[in-house]
């Protein structure tokens, strides 16, 4: 099959034979952004993001995009309404063990409740930034707000989607996750989100180093 982004209506997708737009299953699997932010006031924030990754390493910058709005008063999401106010915010790792821990903060609280202590998750405070770490991912990113990049709205709502960037100014590890001098990814299980309500937890890895030019037959 091939579709035009443009003309996916309900009625295409189900012409396709297709129950949900697959753009989502398709760039899979994403790493998951647990996004802790406070607000202008210190009131805390904590909340998964999926359109989430790394866009350099040198220097490290990372960013989540905030889709749509805030189910509870129409405005923006809490994690990006905090991040224009105070300018920071932390990347927590979510683990395998942390999955449930990590939906319950994707529900949205109003912005003057701390979502971290109405969900009951156990915090650490950070070094260079304000909002506080979840303590009991594996590794946590500092970041300090580069930029807010205005993205296309939803053509069909019109909600914004704005790509937040931000640059990794420090990084915790808990030792117990460093293995021969290296994060040990596959001792840390982190989860990915998949397409739908599907998700992928890494329990294996491999190694393949890139190949020199010319390259070398059979
Ligand atoms: C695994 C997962 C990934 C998500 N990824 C995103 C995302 O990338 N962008 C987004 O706007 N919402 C995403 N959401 C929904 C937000 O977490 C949800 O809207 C949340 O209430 C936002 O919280 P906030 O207002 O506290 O920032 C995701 C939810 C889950 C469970």
């Amino acid at each position: 099959m091939f579709f035009e982004t443009k003309d996916l209506t309900r009625a295409a997708l189900n012409d396709l034979g297709l129950s949900f737009n697959p753009f989502k299953a398709i760039v899979a699997p994403r790493p998951i952004g647990w996004i802790t932010t406070q607000n202008a006031k210190g009131v805390v924030n904590l909340a998964p993001y999926s359109f989430f990754n790394a866009v350099s390493s040198d220097p490290p910058i990372v960013f989540y995009g905030a889709n749509g709005t805030h189910d509870a008063d129409g405005g923006e999401k809490d994690s990006l309404r905090n991040v224009r106010e105070t300018g920071e915010f932390v990347c927590n790792l979510v683990t395998w063990e942390l999955r449930s821990q990590m939906n319950d903060t994707a529900t949205s609280a109003p912005n003057e409740i701390d979502e971290m202590q109405a969900v009951g998750i156990a915090s650490l405070p950070s070094r260079l930034v304000k909002p506080p770490r979840v303590a009991a991912s594996p590794a946590h990113l500092e970041c300090k707000l580069h930029q807010l990049v205005e993205l296309p709205p939803d053509p069909a709502t019109g909600q914004r989607n704005v790509m937040v960037l931000g640059l990794v100014v420090g990084i915790h590890i808990d030792d117990n996750f460093v293995v021969g001098g290296r994060f040990d990814t596959t001792r840390a299980q982190p989860l990915a989100r998949l397409g739908y309500h599907d998700y992928a937890v890494v329990t294996e890895a491999f190694e393949m180093k890139r190949p020199s030019w010319p390259l070398k037959k059979g």
